[in-house]
């Protein structure tokens, strides 16, 4: 089988690794929202905010293993990431208006991410690209729902 000259696993695997950690922020961060939002819209945002943390574990974990498929291991332990890569939850109860305010907020800066990620790879990896383009069209519709409730 011959690659094509830009074929080079180990930078595109280098190039995923910090959407996993930011994917995996994301559903830390939206897990502590989802306890502690208060408010007469709290059960909506409690149940929606499991919606999105469904889709930010999922995306860790493809974007995982396509790194594990380029031949390089994946870091997913938090203690072994980098200091947190989006906007972080309070350890306290929040309003359920600044649940929303913060959810968007961190979507935003996962979706900026993935979306330098996306372009980093367009040239030289057009499967991870592609994966990371299903990724962003649900995390951006997720954001969509979220601006929604805002305005
Ligand atoms: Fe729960």
């Amino acid at each position: 089988m011959t690659f094509p000259t830009s074929y080079n696993p180990a930078k595109q695997a280098e190039i995923l690794q910090p959407c996993v950690q930011a994917c995996i922020d994301l559903a830390l961060n939206l897990k502590q929202l989802h306890w502690n939002v208060q408010g007469p819209n709290f059960k909506p945002v409690h149940e929606f905010l499991d919606e999105i943390i469904d889709h930010a574990r999922a995306a860790s974990d493809e974007i995982a293993e396509r790194i594990v498929t380029l031949g390089k291991p994946a870091i997913g332990q938090r203690a072994s990431l980098d200091d947190p890569s989006i906007p972080t939850a309070q350890d306290q109860l929040v309003s359920d208006h600044s649940t929303l305010k913060q959810t968007e907020d961190m979507l935003e800066t996962t979706i900026a991410h993935l979306r330098s990620t996306q372009k980093a790879l367009a040239d030289i990896d057009p499967v991870s690209e592609d994966m990371i383009i299903g990724i962003l069209a649900n995390l951006e519709k997720d954001h969509w729902m979220v601006r929604s409730h805002l305005t």
